[in-house]
């Protein structure tokens, strides 16, 4: 019989979850004493241990400790930081500014983790369908190597500020390799508790939950939990607002070194974003980030409007450019801008920046048969959810709508008739500014269509279904899943103010997290609001779509949270109140 490996003790146990849980990425206080011989050839050996296709162990270790090449590398990263750097939000460039990404020269010794794709010749078994996996294994070895240097005391940061071909050239390797990993290594006095990127308010940890699926994609639990909708999961997490927080943040107000209530409605904005928080000051809404749904509709072909629907398309491609006017608008007041294609009829074509979210090519004809499924509606809410939960873990503190769908306003239209209960032609508009007879024919395909499903306003699923667009379920979700996770949304236009009408139709506490934007010239914008209870904080007769009213609103929305974090009171600052006579 062959002997076989002893079962692992409890203490290795607790030991190997430990020095999981504390591994740390490292770039900070480095020490100057050199990494013992004996003490590197432990941590290669437990790298060279690593899982491998094939056994096919295509990694190396290249020992870099001349200073005279660090330099040269560390030139190469500073150029890419510097492009990296180029490219981000002002909000996000600031941050960025703060955080140190690399450690070559403050270490001595850095090591670099390549891969031979080729190595073992043809026929590796695993490799033949998915070369890659070479490239996965010598990750799993720099994964090995960086747990062991943890047990070690030795701090490692992995830096991926290269064009990996300039970075092999400068260090001389073979064409045929590729570097997986570029890490610095060196003793630290203490490890940070955190990710330092969470501790630096840049990212935050996704929790595990959202990671697990059961059976199929979407079903997700922990072990032993019943699996739960994500849509399930993201209503029953919305809250009413903080009764405590917003007491807190009314007396703050009332103590800062202004008269009482002169900063009219920013005043209650502070509040109720103190109350989402559940904190006063709340955080500072920044970064922010807008995201654009766009999707088709069908109801394009009842001559709806003059624009051809491909347009939808091609204005997608000008936001991911960064040619319309709300990437504008998002650049000046450095807002990020995420577009999501979650229905447009064209195929669209992967590039960085638009997420490939499609649930169907565009809604059907609602004169005809209802726009989408329950089901695509529920799979284009729970879209809307996964984006505002990603944006929040990438560190943003505030979200904004953006929408784009040639004949999106009719939509609109319909679903602020079922949910404010208003005539149609009371809510119906010009959008991107139709004629008279065409404006008629509009009014009568959303009374038909009204006519034909007969949406019941207490089934929010099936009227979005019925009536609304692939854009209006995604923005409901991503009005939800910020809410979930209180965090603040500002909304654009009618498009959004309908979409948040079914959010409140699902969810009535999702207001708390809601900030109108602007008020949209169209004419379902005003009574759509009036249902929410939101009252628009710009009004300069935009009917553009796209997320600009939104993202003109937040200079407004993070300067009502700044005064409430900067402004003096009365007490600070030594300024008489109008009540409190001054001391004698
Ligand atoms: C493939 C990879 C590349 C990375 N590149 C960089 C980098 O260039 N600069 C940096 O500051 N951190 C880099 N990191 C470190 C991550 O930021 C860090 O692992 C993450 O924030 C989680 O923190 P933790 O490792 O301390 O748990 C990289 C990590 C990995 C896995």
């Amino acid at each position: 019989m062959s002997s076989t490996l002893p079962a692992p003790q409890p203490a290795d146990r607790e030991g190997l979850y430990r020095v999981i849980a504390n591994r740390r990425d490292v770039r900070n206080g480095f020490r100057d004493d050199a990494v013992p011989d004996d003490v590197l050839t432990r941590v290669l050996a437990a790298a060279h241990q690593a899982p491998s296709v094939g056994l096919s162990q295509p990694w190396d270790f290249l020992l870099v400790r001349d200073p005279v090449v660090r330099a040269r590398v560390h030139d190469l990263s500073v150029q890419q930081r510097a492009a990296y750097a180029a490219t981000l939000p002002t909000a996000r460039a600031t941050a960025f500014r703060t955080i140190k990404v690399e450690a070559i020269l403050d270490t001595s010794l850095n090591v670099v983790v390549t891969c031979d794709r080729t190595r073992g010749g043809r026929h590796v078994l695993g490799r033949h369908s998915q070369p890659q996996m070479a490239t996965y294994s010598t990750a799993c070895a720099v994964q090995n190597l960086w747990l062991a240097a943890r047990v070690e005391g030795l701090g490692v940061g992995w830096v991926s500020f290269f064009d990996e071909r300039e970075l092999a050239e400068c260090l001389g390797l073979p064409e045929h390799v590729e570097i997986v990993a570029y890490v610095c290594i060196g003793y630290v006095d203490a490890f940070p508790p955190a990710p330092e990127l969470a501790l630096a308010g840049w990212a935050n940890r996704r929790p595990l939950a959202w990671a697990v699926h059961n059976e199929r994609w979407g079903n997700r639990a922990l072990p032993g939990e019943e699996p739960v909708t994500l849509l399930n999961d993201t209503l029953a997490a919305i809250r009413p607002l903080d009764p405590a927080a917003i007491s807190e943040a009314h007396e703050r107000q009332d103590r800062l070194t202004k008269p009482r209530g002169s900063l009219g409605v920013l005043e209650d904005l502070s509040v109720q974003l103190a109350g989402l928080a559940g904190a006063c000051p709340p955080p500072l809404p920044e970064p922010a980030a807008l995201a654009i749904f766009a999707g088709d509709h069908g109801v394009h072909a009842q001559g709806v409007t003059p624009w051809p629907q491909e347009v939808t398309a091609q204005m997608v491609a000008n936001f991911v450019a960064g040619g319309a006017v709300v990437n504008a608008a998002a650049a000046q007041v450095g807002a990020e801008v995420c577009v999501v294609d979650v229905g447009v009829a064209a195929t669209l074509d992967p590039v960085p920046g638009l997420l490939p979210r499609k649930v169907r090519a565009g809604t059907a004809d609602m004169t005809a048969e209802p726009a989408m499924t329950r089901e695509q509606a529920v799979l284009a809410l729970e879209t809307g959810i996964e984006v505002a939960r990603d944006l929040a873990a990438a560190g943003n503190k505030v979200l904004l709508t953006g929408d784009m769908g040639i004949a999106n306003t009719t939509a609109s239209a319909a679903l602020i008739a079922v949910f404010t209960g208003a005539d149609v032609a009371a809510v119906t508009g010009r959008g991107t500014g139709v004629d008279e007879q065409t404006l008629a024919r509009k009014v009568d395909v959303v009374r038909r269509a009204l006519a034909l499903h007969r949406p019941d306003p207490a089934d929010p699923v099936g009227v979005v279904a019925a009536v609304g667009g692939l854009e209006h379920a995604a923005l409901a979700g991503f009005m939800l899943g910020a809410a979930a996770l209180g965090l603040p949304v500002v909304l654009d236009g009618v498009i959004a103010a309908a979409a948040a009408l079914v959010a409140q139709a699902l969810a009535p506490e999702v207001t708390g997290a809601l900030v109108a934007g602007h008020l949209s010239a169209e004419p379902g914008a005003r009574p759509a609001l009036a249902r929410l209870g939101l009252r628009p904080l710009v009004d300069l007769d935009l009917r553009l779509g796209e997320g600009s009213g939104a993202v003109l609103a937040l200079p407004l929305v993070q300067v009502a949270v700044r005064v409430l974090h900067d402004v003096a009171t009365f007490d600070s600052a030594g300024v008489s109140d109008k009540d409190t006579p001054a001391p004698a």
